[in-house]
């Protein structure tokens, strides 16, 4: 499906009545994850003979759909997660953006919808994080921003829609996980699986999440944090989690991470991660690990620290594991010291702390 090849300019439509300077300053001083909503959006429309047009920071409001609207009916819908940060010296900076733009790309080819140019994909991410500016919290919150797509076509045919709409909303967000650093649980799903070859598992669809829904209910009725997904063909390789990638530390400089083959989410923390990893002298192994050599290595003290992670969670250790025939814990139960080093050099230089040679980080001027 053809994309416009023009970049339009975004205009800009500042709210009349914002949120005021005390509300918006007490709601960020502990936002959670994903409640709080900033001002603006930014919202653009395809048609065929138009393409992307109509881009534009607005004010954030309800959308209007019609309930033939294709999304409706086939989830053809797509998503991204980022974040803007707040250096202590004031700039505000964003990880790798056009990693993101790319996917979101990759992701609208996978569900036969029109890949949103990567210039405007940026260039609406920039105009609304300047435009939201004041809401982009300091200290160890960021800004999350979801940029997402769907088909708003009315039409109940099965086959592409012929009409999208693309939306960036922003959130003010601390940690992920409730308790904050602490290690978080996992609950291994041998029922339901996630995705399948040839399936949607690595793009970033909202159809891949409803799915996982039904066994991140069973992990919290486990009382663990998060799902852990094996493979749909034989029940064994470990995948991903519900939200997160997965990385395990041997004890012998090896880290492990299951590949990428078309079901697992291609995470840009992951790939950042493994460059971070590789840098520190380790030896970083994508390949298929299976859940029995998961727990046979945690039994014998070869995985040392294991964790998950991903935009929203950052980089969160992993505990205890629990599954259908019992629980282990890896090492002593406790985020490892790997796993926190590696989240600080993360959070360092997505925060602007430490000097980014690799130039991963894009500043915004206000
Ligand atoms: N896997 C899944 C299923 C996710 O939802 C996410 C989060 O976006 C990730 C992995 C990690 O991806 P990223 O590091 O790009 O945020
Ligand atoms: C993200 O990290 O951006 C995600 O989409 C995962 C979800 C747990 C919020």
């Amino acid at each position: 499906m053809p994309a416009s090849s023009n970049t339009p300019e975004i205009k800009i439509e500042f709210h009349t009545s914002p949120v005021s300077d005390a509300d918006r300053i007490q709601a960020l001083e502990s936002p959670g994850f994903g409640k709080v909503f900033t001002d603006h959006m930014v919202l653009a429309r395809w048609t065929p003979d138009k393409g992307w047009h109509n881009a534009k920071v607005t004010p954030r409001r309800p959308l209007e759909l019609d309930p033939a609207s294709a999304v409706l009916h086939y989830a053809q819908e797509i998503f991204e997660g980022m974040k803007a940060y707040r250096a202590d010296d004031g700039r505000i900076l964003l990880f790798r953006p056009e990693e993101n733009a790319r996917r979101f790309a990759q992701s609208a080819i996978r569900m036969a919808m029109p890949p949103v140019p990567d210039e405007i994909f940026l260039k609406a991410v920039e105009e609304l994080v300047r435009v939201d500016k004041d809401w982009i919290p300091s200290g160890d919150a960021s800004l999350y921003l979801r940029p997402f797509m769907f088909a708003n076509e009315a039409f109940l045919g099965v086959r592409p829609a012929q009409e999208y709409i693309f939306c960036i909303i922003a959130s003010p967000v601390g940690a992920y996980f409730k308790g904050g650093a602490k290690a978080v649980s996992l609950w291994v799903e041998t029922e339901y699986t996630r995705a399948a070859n040839g399936g949607t598992g690595a793009a970033k669809c909202g159809g891949n999440y409803a799915a996982s829904l039904i066994a991140q209910a069973e992990a919290s009725k486990r009382n663990c944090d998060q799902v852990v997904f094996l493979d749909a063909a034989e029940h064994r390789w470990v995948e991903e989690l519900g939200g997160m990638n997965v990385f395990f530390v041997m004890n012998d400089g090896s880290v492990v991470t299951p590949p990428l083959g078309g079901t697992i989410l291609p995470g840009i923390t992951r790939a950042s991660v493994i460059v971070l990893a590789e840098e520190k002298g380790l030896r970083v192994e994508q390949r298929p690990y299976s859940f029995a050599e998961w727990q046979a290595d945690a039994v014998s003290g070869k995985l040392v620290e294991a964790f998950a992670c991903g935009t929203a969670a950052v980089l969160a250790g992993i505990g205890l594991v629990r599954h259908a025939g019992g629980e282990f814990l890896i090492g002593d139960g406790q985020t490892g010291k790997l796993t926190t080093e590696l989240r600080q050099e993360l959070v360092g230089l997505q925060k602007g702390v430490t000097n980014d040679e690799r130039g991963w980080t894009r500043r915004i001027l206000v």
